[in-house]
């Protein structure tokens, strides 16, 4: 696209432990090739995480934890802007101001919301207007595109639709912002459902490989991986293994391809394949866990970076709130 570098990019990414494949190959990777290709907005969603996260200690952990593995794994805050969410507190002015045009149905029809009461979750009013709170993200920076996982697809209709509640109520203040999906639509976890079929890679089903695992607690994850009976003789569909699915993530097409030959051959055991992804993992992610190691020594570091970021991302809040208080009479 010819005005690509003229795109505001933005996504947000929870606090919420530690980040796994599914998480890199669904989003982190595309958000680090992106702050190349426009003005990129990135931030860590620590008012969202006070839906689950109730303990200071934890939430604080986990928003250093997660700066850090993004810096690592390539974020440049010279490039994409980086910031914690909650200390551009306009966001939540601004959701409280969308809260207004928007209509209780919208909310009721949120597919996670539905999720997490069926879970048997007793909802508060925060987990209800999540959504909204999400919508302030994107639009408070009057973003054009928006990277993220499928399971955000509705979130980004429901930001359309509240941009268009906005803009036909006060006049054209917010652009309608689109997704951006990955490569990877999904990436199978460790372990399978209760029919025998592979799921996605998520914390809540306890089935993934962290990025930053190393050493033992790595090769456990890598070697725990399910996988069905067969004697290492029989020929195998590679298909349905799931150490292939994930030694393809890493590897060439061509190395794929021999992978996949030898599965269908017969005589290779998925201990062999979980081996040679192990290899390939320590040596894609080795030199982000050496970084992550020097910029986790530095004390200031994670600090200096999202304060500088709140403080440029905190110029565009302002100037989106001006136009909203006008547009509304607030001022
Ligand atoms: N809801 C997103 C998630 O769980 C995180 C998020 C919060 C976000 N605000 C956002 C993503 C704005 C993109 C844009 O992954």
């Amino acid at each position: 696209m010819a005005d690509q570098k003229s795109k505001r990019i933005l996504s947000g990414v929870q606090p919420s432990g530690k980040l796994h494949l599914g998480n890199y190959f669904g989003a982190i990777k595309q958000h680090i090739a992106l702050q190349d290709q426009g003005e990129a907005f990135y931030f860590i969603a620590d008012y969202h995480a006070l839906t689950t996260t109730t303990d200071a200690k934890i939430l604080r952990e986990n928003v250093r934890d997660v700066a850090l593995d993004y810096l690592a794994l390539g974020l440049d805050p010279k490039k994409a802007t980086f910031y914690r969410q909650s200390d551009v507190s306009e966001v939540t002015e601004l959701a409280w101001i969308l809260s207004t045009v928007t209509g209780m149905g919208l909310l009721e029809r949120a597919t996670s919301y539905k999720d997490k009461v069926q879970q048997g979750i007793t909802p508060s009013v925060g987990l209800f207007t999540y959504p909204v709170l999400m919508a302030a993200d994107i639009l408070i920076v009057r973003s054009d595109v928006v990277p993220v996982g499928k399971d955000q697809v509705q979130h980004l209709e429901m930001t359309r639709d509240m941009a268009g509640y906005f803009n036909n109520t006060f006049g054209n203040v917010f652009p309608e912002p689109r997704e951006l999906l990955g490569e990877a639509a999904v990436v199978p976890g460790t372990d399978k459902d209760k029919d025998g079929n592979p799921r996605k890679m998520s914390k809540s089903y306890g089935n993934t490989i962290e990025i930053f695992a190393e050493g033992k607690p790595l090769k456990k994850s890598v070697m725990g991986i399910v996988t069905d009976t067969l004697p290492p003789e029989a020929p195998k569909d590679p298909e349905t293994r799931i150490p292939y699915q994930l030694y393809k993530l890493f590897a060439t097409p061509q190395e794929a391809a021999e992978l996949a030959n030898r599965y269908r051959a017969g005589g290779l055991g998925d201990g062999t394949a979980k081996q040679m992804l192990l290899e390939k993992i320590d040596a894609y992610f080795g030199p982000f866990r050496e970084r992550r190691k020097q910029l986790a020594a530095d004390p200031g570091y994670v600090e200096d970076v999202l304060r500088d970021g709140a403080k440029r991302a905190r110029a565009e809040a302002q100037k989106t709130m001006e136009l909203v208080r006008s547009a509304t009479g607030l001022r």
